[in-house]
């Protein structure tokens, strides 16, 4: 077997204990005489699963019973609208568009009621983060998403909304440090990053905030009806919410968000330092926006970028070639990457730049 190191922005790399686990489980899952994949999910040893996995996320980021833990469908991009559909009183929202992926949930969000983009940097190609500074919420919710995928860059602090509830999309840097969920009105994140597989979404939502959907939303849109079925009213992801369990189980095991979040720092700042101080590469990020955990660069040749992606795919170093909207590279440093992985990046970085200087 001959493991690489997966710097893909999504499907990430999982953790390799989460994954032995599972393999040692496939066949049969707890006595059972079967895998997860094949069992009822009315079943005793499934419920204690979506259970448990959901009890454990409680536990990770200290969420009170204010919340519901939703294990939905549709990944990250069905909330795009299921969020307007859910939350429109007044008829307007407030958006941060900070890059790809809000954009993506602005035009979604015109679809169902009326959006004000409060800030924006789409002007200049997303290479900062917009400054929500001063501004005066109104509307029935604030959206914003806390890392930025493609761009690299994190909200640090996140906007206070005082009575609004605040939306955040945290795909990409969901239990990657702490958090206080209660300034949050819903929190979501396709899975495929730090959590699991993809096409599982886990949504954390205020409970005041479910059941204020229109009656003729479509019933699976409904966030009520995933909230008063336990996630359940249909066949949910199975699979997906058991190894999303085994990562939750393998963060309490190692240390839970604090021993998370002092490693992810550690990672990104041997990157970022290593950059810096480099007159190969550059990172053109602001310092106070870069992201933990997707580290763009680029050297001075988008030629010689393509090569750096293509010769580190060969020395076991995958998908570090940058999204096709900014080009460049990009290394995403997930919580399961461990900082082996971080080190071999920067070696190879060191012996490329000397091959090609
Ligand atoms: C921040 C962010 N939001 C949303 C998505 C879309 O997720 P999904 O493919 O699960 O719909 C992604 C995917 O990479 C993302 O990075």
């Amino acid at each position: 077997m001959n493991r690489v190191y997966n710097f893909s922005s999504g499907p990430a790399q999982l953790p390799y204990d989460v994954l032995v686990k599972a393999q040692a489980e496939l066949l049969d899952y707890n006595s059972t005489g079967m895998s997860v994949m094949e069992m009822s999910h009315r079943s005793a040893a499934y419920k204690e699963i979506i259970e448990n996995a959901e009890k454990n996320l409680r536990k990770l980021y200290n969420i009170s019973d204010d919340y519901a833990v939703l294990f939905l469908q549709g990944g990250a991009s069905l909330q795009f609208a299921m969020i307007p559909m859910n939350m429109t009183k007044i008829g307007s929202a407030d958006y941060i568009d900070s890059g790809y992926w809000s954009a993506k949930a602005i035009k979604e969000a015109k679809k169902f009621t009326n959006v004000r983009v409060v800030c924006s940097t789409k002007d200049e190609n997303y290479n900062r983060l917009p400054d929500f500074e001063g501004i005066k919420f109104e509307g029935d919710y604030v959206y914003m998403t806390s890392n930025n995928t493609i761009y690299g860059t994190e909200f640090k602090k996140y906007p206070q909304t005082g009575d609004i509830p605040l939306i955040a999309d945290m795909s990409s840097d969901i239990l990657s440090r702490k958090i206080d969920v209660n300034n949050f009105g819903m929190i979501f994140a396709g899975a495929q990053k730090n959590i699991g597989p993809s096409g599982l979404c886990v949504a954390i939502v205020k409970k005041s905030l479910i059941g204020n959907a229109p009656e003729n939303t479509p019933i699976m849109l409904d966030f009520k009806t995933h909230s008063e079925n336990g996630s359940m009213y249909n066949t949910p992801p199975t699979y997906g919410i058991y190894i999303a369990g085994l990562v939750f189980e393998w963060m309490l095991a190692n240390g839970g968000i604090d021993a998370i979040e002092k490693i992810n720092a550690e990672k990104a700042a041997l990157i970022y330092d290593f950059i810096d101080n480099s007159s190969f590469y550059t990172n053109t990020i602001p310092a106070a926006d870069r992201s933990l955990m997707n580290v763009v660069f680029k050297t001075s040749d988008a030629d010689l970028d393509k090569k750096f992606a293509k010769e580190a795919a060969a020395n076991g170093l995958i998908s570090l070639g940058g999204h096709r909207a900014v080009g460049g590279l990009r290394a995403s440093i997930y919580n399961a990457m461990p900082i082996e992985g971080v080190h071999a990046l920067i070696d190879f970085m060191k012996k490329f730049e000397v091959d090609n200087k």
